[in-house]
């Protein structure tokens, strides 16, 4: 790679929030009240260069984006990732990179976080059920660790799969959805400047509960989209399965674009309610995204789009 990398940040380097909260709670025990008012400053993945795709919109606050979580393998309450991911291990870590690829390869955390310039961006996210919120993540383009793999010319779609093992994730089992959690992009959605590989929010590694050690986000598709602790990436001719499909093809289709006109089957999109708010805004169509992404869809049923 050319470009310089200014983030030589090793992710051994660097110590998740919640280490570092237990830690900080058992020195502060240890040693009485830390000096009130005055939190010390948590780890950060400092530096992180500013998007022009960031939104300026009032961001939700972290306590809200680490409470109010989806992630089935850890239970299917909005609370319970944050309570029963807390032990999940994320580290050692490896993605690996396989199917239509001239380099197939195996990509430990370390290597994942010096990939390239680590960015912010404040992005609007909108999850099927109707509710959104604006989060700042800490991220690249996935298209720079899919270039490393070199996908041939017979490679049309990606697949990603997240980590699934029933001794860390046991309320896996009664998720309701096939698990491991499968996913999949077409090579341009894939390979768009919009969608990001995620390894922290708010200048923090990103927390377990949120898909923690990287996650994907595709802000103009319906949350369920931008699958979490990703393990594995197959380059494919064939459209890939993805998990709610899988499990009610009727209600959850593969494109899943932000659509306020495509209503779901059991409620309208034509609405959301932006978390911490009272009223309802209205939906957007590709969640506001349509000048970067409308062009990809051309010519494509708009209504076929669940
Ligand atoms: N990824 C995995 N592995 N398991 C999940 O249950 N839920 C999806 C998506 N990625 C999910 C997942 C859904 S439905 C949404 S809305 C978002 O993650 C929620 O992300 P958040 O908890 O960071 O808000």
């Amino acid at each position: 790679m050319s470009r310089r990398n200014p983030f030589r940040l090793r992710y051994s380097d660097v110590t998740p929030r919640s280490v570092y909260l237990h830690r900080r709670s058992f020195i502060a025990g240890a040693l009485g009240a830390l000096p009130s008012g005055k939190a010390a400053a948590g780890p950060k993945l400092a530096g992180a260069i500013k998007s022009a795709y960031s939104t300026s919109e009032k961001q939700t606050p972290w306590e809200t984006i680490t409470t109010y979580n989806n992630f089935y393998e850890f239970g299917t309450g909005k609370g319970e990732p944050a309570v029963y991911a807390r032990e999940f291990k994320t580290n050692p870590w490896a993605v690996k990179i396989e199917g239509d690829a001239g380099k197939p390869v195996t990509i430990d955390l370390d290597r994942l976080m010096k990939l390239a310039p680590l960015e912010e961006r404040i992005y609007r996210f909108r999850c099927v059920e109707g509710w959104s919120m604006v989060v700042p993540w800490i991220g690249f383009p996935l298209s720079e660790l899919l270039k490393v793999a070199e996908p041939t010319s017979k490679a049309k779609y990606v697949a990603l799969e997240s980590y699934y093992n029933e001794r860390q994730m046991p309320r896996g089992r009664y998720a309701g959805i096939p698990l491991p959690y499968v996913e999949g992009l077409r090579m341009d959605e894939a390979m768009h400047p919009l969608t990001i590989l995620a390894v922290g929010l708010y200048g923090e590694l990103m927390p377990n509960q949120n898909g923690a050690p990287v996650r994907l986000i595709v802000p103009w598709k319906y949350g369920f989209k931008s699958i979490k602790s990703i393990v594995k990436i197959r380059f494919q001719e064939r459209m890939p399965p993805t998990t709610w499909n899988i499990a009610n093809a009727r209600e959850y289709g593969f494109y899943s674009n932000v659509n306020p006109k495509v209503d779901h089957p059991r409620w309208s999109q034509a609405k959301e309610r932006r978390l911490g708010e009272f009223f309802k805004r209205d939906t957007l169509l590709f969640n506001g995204y349509g000048e970067h992404v409308a062009a990809m869809y051309a010519g494509m049923d708009l209504k076929k789009f669940y």
